[in-house]
């Protein structure tokens, strides 16, 4: 792997930020000063040290991205762009994809990893890692219709959604939803079964992890370790 991409990966820098790094000797590739940021390195077997810290390899990735409208929960897609395209080339690698799905129009909350024994843990109905999710809704939700969200609500094709957590807004129009599984476009089929309508959704949360509200639409970070400890611990 070469250098740079093993120190954009690991969450220290830009490619850019990389080279400036190497060239000011703040790099060590096993105690010496490489001679550019684009060295092949082992990144097993090497010891990478940046501005005086030692980079531990990390196998996997784990980015949170704040998803944008118009871009589709996929790793590509002949006609729409993906989650994918919102990366820069060098936060890309061989088998990273987004753990779980969000509509074209859902904002919000996205994990991207190569993780996949993590990512289908996440994901397996069994694991009901929880998501909630900020709403608006066309017409007002009653109390009789949270009081059917938190029972579990009857889908056109006859499935009966787990209890969910519904907390509405002093305008009735909206507020949380907390889900503790994913069918495909759940929370807009729930709330057609009420004879109502989504008008805005975002994930605010998946598991543990809370979107990070310094992130601008489209912007995304590396996990921290803890984040990564929690999310493990959210597997059953
Ligand atoms: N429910 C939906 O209807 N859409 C999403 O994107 C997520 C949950």
């Amino acid at each position: 792997m070469r250098l740079d991409k093993f120190l954009t990966s690991s969450g220290c820098c830009s490619r850019t930020e990389a080279k400036r790094a190497v060239r000011a000797g703040a790099v060590l590739v096993n105690g010496a000063v490489p001679k550019s940021s684009d060295v092949a390195i082992d990144p097993e077997a090497d010891r990478i040290v940046f501005q005086g810290k030692h980079i531990v390899y990390r196998k996997y990735v784990y980015i949170m991205l704040n998803k944008p409208e118009g871009y589709v929960s996929a790793t590509e897609d002949g006609r729409d762009k993906t989650v994918l395209d919102l990366l820069p080339s060098e936060a890309i690698r061989p088998g990273l994809f987004p753990c779980g799905r969000l509509d074209k129009n859902t904002l919000g909350l996205m994990l991207i990893t190569d993780d996949g024994d993590l990512a289908h843990k996440l994901l397996a109905p069994k694991s009901h890692v929880s998501k909630t999710y900020r709403f608006r809704s066309k017409f007002p939700m009653s109390r009789a219709d949270a009081v059917r969200f938190e029972g579990g609500v009857t889908l056109e094709d006859g499935y009966v959604t787990l209890p969910a957590k519904i907390e509405l807004d002093d305008d009735c129009l909206g507020g949380y939803i907390t889900l503790t599984e994913g069918k495909y476009h759940q929370i807009k089929r729930m709330l057609e079964a009420l004879d109502n309508k989504i008008t805005y959704l975002e994930r605010i949360t998946f598991g543990n992890l809370v979107l990070d509200n310094s992130l601008e639409r489209g912007e995304w970070r590396y996990l921290t370790e803890e984040e990564i400890a929690g999310l493990r611990a959210d597997r059953k």
